[in-house]
């Protein structure tokens, strides 16, 4: 069985010959740009506890505050926001683009970091052994020749207990980006100059600004309009890429000795909104539904909701001693939880290229409060000695699974970082 989809991937060329362009993709259009304001947190074990309940462990043992961390394929950015997240831990950032990690390392410089590394290497050539509590791989390994092996890198440098947080495209989101990029490479082969970026950008660029035939591309290419050049570059020129479905990733990382963890709500589907598992199905397909394993379930909701099911963005850990979504509702319903809260400061980018401490004082969580109701209600009758599941019950919540998870999400998560296990 073929378990990725993929309508782009160059199936001729061996990992050296992908990783050379990528190296030289990633080093033309740096990704992703440089973000106007970066957060530090103050307290050192902040991000990791919260790390660690969202992957279902409320003792917050897996991911220490000083431990070891790994942003692999870490691009411009996210090694140095992963550093600024996590400032008791040691950060290891790598990259094969020499250009993206000169952009972290001059980030890096201008913030006065201390506990993070910068190292220019490939996720194909395995040089970690069990050396990692937290491993943190978004975007990459999609873009390598076969992503099996990338993974193989990454599960190996994890450490027995350890997360890893890991992202790749899912299908459903990728129809337009894949068929533009399969175009315009056709295009620029019919030109005589195929795989080269001079040659198609501004071909991409005059498709984006004008395109004559009305349809779901048209209005694709319009959405890219006002975006940084690496983001168009990222979504419509990317010479090698695969896409999966929840049961394909599943598969791929069972090939690892990894098995799916919890879900993990990433910046761009809280943007949206979009990063609820579930599906309001109603009657016998709602029942049936409700009693799928997790992998199932994530599967039909990928399935059916298409092109808003959310990104394909979980933890995974080694195989054994996976805990499902039912036995993480139960330990949290279980649990009395505490109020949390975190000092941080902000860096402000300014023209010159340069960030700058801004002397306004800010706190994690914002807004202070939860903005959902019955979260809200939830985070104010916490106390650190009540079960939440009393808490449930005096509020007249319902405990099943779907309203249990989504309660869990917007009350101990990195993206709602409210309440801590006591
Ligand atoms: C789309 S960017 C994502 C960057 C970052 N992970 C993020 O989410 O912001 C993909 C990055 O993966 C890097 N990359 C691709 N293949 C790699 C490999 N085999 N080893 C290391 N880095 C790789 C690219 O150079 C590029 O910086």
């Amino acid at each position: 069985m073929t378990d990725y989809l993929s309508f782009n991937a160059a199936e001729d060329l061996d990992a050296a010959e992908i990783d050379r362009i990528n190296r030289d993709f990633y080093g033309r259009f740096n990704y992703p740009w440089r973000p106007l304001s970066l957060t530090a947190l103050a307290d050192p074990a902040f991000q990791a506890r919260f790390l660690c309940q969202e992957a279902g462990d409320f003792d917050g043992t897996a991911v220490p505050a000083d431990g070891d961390i790994w942003v692999a394929g870490c691009g411009t950015n996210q090694a140095v926001i992963t550093a600024l997240r996590f400032p008791g831990a040691r950060v290891l950032g790598t990259d094969i683009s020499t250009r993206s990690l000169e952009v972290a390392a001059e980030t890096a410089r201008q913030l006065g970091l201390t506990n993070l590394t910068l190292e220019e290497a490939s996720l194909n050539e395995p040089r970690h052994e069990a050396a990692f509590d937290h491993v943190i791989c978004t975007g990459v390994i999609h873009h390598n020749a076969d992503p099996e092996v990338p993974l193989g890198t990454l599960a190996r440098a994890l450490r027995p207990c350890g997360v890893m947080e890991l992202m790749v495209y899912n299908y459903y989101h990728r129809t337009h980006t894949t068929a533009f990029q399969k175009a315009i490479r056709t295009l620029s082969r019919a030109s005589g100059r195929g795989g080269d970026i001079a040659a198609e950008l501004p071909m991409t660029m005059q498709m984006v600004a004008t395109f004559p035939q009305a349809g779901s591309m048209a209005d694709f290419l319009a959405l890219q309009r006002d975006l940084p050049e690496p983001a168009v570059a990222d979504s419509l020129l990317q010479p090698v890429e695969y896409s999966y479905t929840v049961e394909t990733l599943a598969a791929l990382a069972a090939r690892a000795g990894l098995a799916l963890g919890q879900p993990c709500v990433n910046q761009f589907d809280r943007l949206s909104g979009q990063f609820s598992w579930d599906l309001a199905l109603t009657g016998p397909a709602g029942e049936a539904f409700a009693a799928l394993d997790d992998m199932r379930r994530w599967q039909v909701a990928n399935l059916l909701m298409v092109e808003k099911s959310p990104m394909l963005w979980f933890y995974l850990g080694h195989g054994p001693g996976r805990r499902t979504r039912a036995e993480v509702n139960a330990e949290f319903l279980a649990r009395p939880f505490c109020p949390a809260t975190c000092e941080t400061r902000t860096y402000i980018l300014g023209e010159d290229g340069h960030y700058s401490l801004s002397p306004r004082a800010a706190r994690l969580p914002a807004p202070a409060e939860p903005a959902d109701p019955q979260a809200r209600a939830l985070f104010a009758a916490s106390d650190g000695t009540a079960p939440m599941r009393a808490l449930f019950d005096r509020l007249g919540l319902a405990t099943d699974e779907a309203m249990v998870t989504r309660l869990r999400t917007h009350l101990t998560t990195p993206a709602f970082p409210y309440l801590v296990a006591a």
